[in-house]
């Protein structure tokens, strides 16, 4: 059976990573993506999808645009790392079709609803404002979910936009809170395992040697983080965040997770977005899990593997 799944994000260079590898994939039944403002504005975001589906040759999934604004902040932003429009050195351009008229909230509760309980995986790979506005509205979708896996947080590497705090949680803490309180089953992919899947040449290089349009999509933007990191932060090799989710929904034995209790501070203005991870906790009690570790060899030959498939029929 096809895994049903619904990708919440904010394309972004790396999440455009992710969702090509999504859509290129026949292991996968993807219900929706739906979007939200976090990397850029909403409005880009939701056109940023639309145009990473077209791309793909995937406009049997539906896009949902969401929250345009986190839940109690001013909207963030991460232009620097991926472009002013989203999308690294990809100019945009306008596609057959648009986004449903259904906001990403109300579509997240309705997909989830109408199938039997703990089948449908939510990826997240943006700020959880979505998500936290769905399950204000519907709070069995919750424990209705099979897993939602998300791109966030931090522990024993430490912040990428302040101290302690990564993008994602950061952004909207508030949601981030209400999620992870929630019964929903959390899977976590931090920076501490995310910083372990970085870009090569050599990686680059296999990705270019396919010859369809994702990849090139994918190469592109990988060639683009590959750049910005060397020019903001001096590292000599660019992180791949968000394609850790599809990773681990279609190969969750590349990772070392383990049991955690993990909350979010919210008050603080030093500390916001920082995640706490407690591991000192039973498996029985908690409903989180936080990733420690990645075989970033096998999840770099996953991405190569699945965008050699992309465009052959799902
Ligand atoms: C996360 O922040 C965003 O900039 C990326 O797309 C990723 O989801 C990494 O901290
Ligand atoms: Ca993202």
């Amino acid at each position: 059976m096809k895994i049903p799944l619904i990708i919440d994000c904010d394309p972004g260079v790396d999440d455009a990573t992710g969702l090509q590898m999504a859509f290129a994939t026949d292991q996968i039944e993807l219900l929706a993506v739906t979007t939200v403002g976090g990397n850029v504005p909403a409005t880009a975001t939701a056109r940023n999808a639309c145009i990473l589906r077209q791309i793909a040759g995937r406009e049997d999934v539906p896009v949902f645009a969401g929250a345009d604004r986190p839940l109690r902040r001013n909207p963030a932003g991460a232009g620097e790392f991926h472009g002013a429009e989203g999308l690294g050195d990809l100019s945009p351009f306008e596609t057959r079709k648009g986004v449903e008229a259904e906001p990403a909230a109300d579509a997240l509760i309705r997909l989830v609803m109408e199938r039997p309980a703990g089948e449908v995986t939510l990826i997240m790979m943006g700020p959880m404002t979505n998500l936290a506005l769905a399950l204000r509205k519907e709070p069995s979708l919750a424990s209705r979910l099979k897993q939602v896996v998300a791109m966030g947080g931090a522990r024993s590497e430490g912040g990428n936009i302040t101290a302690s705090a990564e993008f994602n949680i950061w952004a909207d803490p508030d949601a981030a809170h209400e999620v992870l309180s929630s019964p929903a089953k959390v899977v976590m992919l931090g920076l501490d395992a995310t910083h372990q899947v970085r870009v090569s040449e050599e990686r680059i290089q296999t990705i270019e040697a396919i010859d369809n349009d994702p990849a090139r999509t994918v190469a592109a933007m990988l060639r683009f983080s590959q750049r910005i990191e060397r020019e903001i932060v001096g590292w000599h090799s660019a992180p791949l965040h968000d394609p850790c989710t599809v990773a681990y929904v279609l190969a969750p034995e590349l990772f070392d997770v383990v049991p955690a209790d993990i909350r979010v501070e919210c008050d603080s203005d030093l500390t916001r977005g920082h995640t706490a991870v407690e591991f000192r906790v039973k498996p029985e009690d908690t409903r989180h899990l936080w990733a420690k570790g990645v075989r970033d060899r096998e999840v770099f030959y996953l991405i190569g593997q699945l965008l050699a498939r992309a465009g052959e029929p799902k």
